[in-house]
């Protein structure tokens, strides 16, 4: 894959959100192959599909100067998964819109990484890209990033649900729900801590 070369790195505490390195192919095949990382998306992927999903993060940060971040845990792992900004590709009452986003291996589930990576994200995101609004979605089940989005103080309104237009009709995951945050009450909130 073509390196991210002069996208920056974002640091926290406990990590690094750099630009992605070939040698992080292996492991994302890895978690995306992982039906349990995978059980709400909409499906585990082989080798070949994570590594055009990577090209696929790659240009993105080559046309919009920001993207989904390789995250290393610096002593403990050189890649667990990705967390950032992406602009979707699908059309919906709320594109075109900026969404903060993330993939992390199972094993780094529950250290508050996510939580921490997410908030470097959206200070980036508010503070040097000048974005007015970050919103987040997931298919309804996903517990876990619902809880994420909601420690980020990000706010859903059920009239904002949708059905993904990507999926199917019948398909469980379709319906969808999008939460919200603005810069202003982002500001309000004291930004959250960046780790
Ligand atoms: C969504 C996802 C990133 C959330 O991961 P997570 O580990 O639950 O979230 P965090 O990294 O913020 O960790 C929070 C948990 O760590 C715990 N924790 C432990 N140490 C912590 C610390 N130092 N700081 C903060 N939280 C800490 C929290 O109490 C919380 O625990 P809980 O799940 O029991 O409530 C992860 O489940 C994932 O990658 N899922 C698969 C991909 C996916 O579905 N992506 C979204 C598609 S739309």
């Amino acid at each position: 894959m073509p390196l991210t070369a002069g996208i920056p790195t974002l640091s926290t505490r406990r990590l690094v959100l750099r630009p992605w390195r070939a040698d992080d192919l292996p492991a994302f095949a890895a978690l995306n192959a992982d039906p349990r990382v995978m059980e709400f998306l909409p499906k585990c992927l082989a080798r070949d599909e994570s590594d055009d999903l990577a090209e696929r993060i790659a240009a993105h940060f080559r046309e919009h100067g920001f993207g989904q971040w390789a995250v290393e845990v610096p002593g403990v792992a050189p890649f667990i998964g990705f967390i950032g900004l992406a602009m979707p590709g699908f059309a919906a009452r709320f594109t075109p819109c900026v969404e903060v986003g993330w993939r992390l291996a199972g094993a780094y589930w529950g250290h508050g990484y996510a939580t921490e990576g997410a908030r470097r994200v959206l200070a980036h995101g508010f503070g040097p890209l000048g974005l007015a609004e970050i919103v987040s979605f997931t298919t309804a089940g996903n517990g876990r990033s619902r809880a994420l989005m909601e420690r980020l103080g990000m706010r859903r309104d059920p009239a904002d649900d949708f059905l993904h237009p990507n999926l199917p009709e019948g398909n469980p995951q379709r319906p969808h729900v999008l939460y919200r945050l603005g810069r202003e009450s982002y500001a309000k909130a004291g930004r959250n801590s960046v780790g």
